[in-house]
């Protein structure tokens, strides 16, 4: 804050697991702990669709059953994530710090496409010169709605988001974009449902 002489009004990260979203989020949190207004917001991917989609329930932390038994959003351990490119934000679960505060409304979470974010990205490219990591697209694609809903509104919003990576590694996933070869994936809800019926049983 102190480089940029401001306070947002809303604060993005994308999610995967959670880390990189609580780094940018969680300071956030403690300051709306104390009373100030700010929203902090998990951007995931529609096809892994962890936060919006999964249930907070006690399940494995990874598919072979080894990591604890924890509270979490999943979409249960053997969930199997379609090969989309943003490849870090296809965990099964969410961290319970991360989830508990979603239970709680602390925090608020949404789903993105995957063209959605290519476009929002490939945008971000041509302003800023840098290219984003397609996981780091769900993010700017979150900022991007944050300022058009708020130029409708006619408010001005300080909207911060992390870009957590560059894509400099991922050059094929925008060749396959720009050659129209991506399309968008909604996870159905019967895979998710039948993940679901394998979570551990937790008295
Ligand atoms: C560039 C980039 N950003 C963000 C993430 C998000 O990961 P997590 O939510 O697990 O911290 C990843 C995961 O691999 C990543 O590669």
């Amino acid at each position: 804050m102190a480089i940029a002489g401001d306070y947002p009004d809303v604060v993005i990260g994308c999610h995967g697991g959670g880390s990189n979203f609580a780094g940018i989020g969680f300071p956030f949190v403690a300051d709306k702990a104390n009373g100030k207004q700010v929203r902090v917001l998990a951007v995931e991917p529609a096809s892994c669709p962890t936060l919006t989609r999964g249930v907070y329930a006690f399940d494995y932390g990874d598919t072979a059953k080894m990591a604890p038994v924890a509270k979490m959003y999943t979409l249960g351990h053997d969930f199997m994530p379609p090969g989309i490119h943003a490849g870090g934000l296809r965990y099964h679960g969410a961290s319970p710090l991360v989830s508990q505060l979603l239970a709680a409304g602390v925090i608020e979470a949404k789903a993105v496409h995957q063209l959605a974010c290519f476009d929002a990205a490939v945008l971000f490219s041509r302003t800023e010169g840098i290219i984003p990591a397609p996981e780091s697209s769900h993010a700017i694609r979150g900022a991007i709605d944050e300022a058009l809903q708020a130029k409708e509104e006619g408010k001005e919003k300080t909207i911060l988001f992390n870009l957590s990576g560059h894509g400099h590694v991922d050059m094929t996933a925008y060749d396959d974009f720009f050659a129209g070869k991506l399309t968008d994936y909604e996870y159905p809800t019967e895979a998710i449902r039948e993940s679901l019926s394998q979570l551990p049983k937790v008295e």
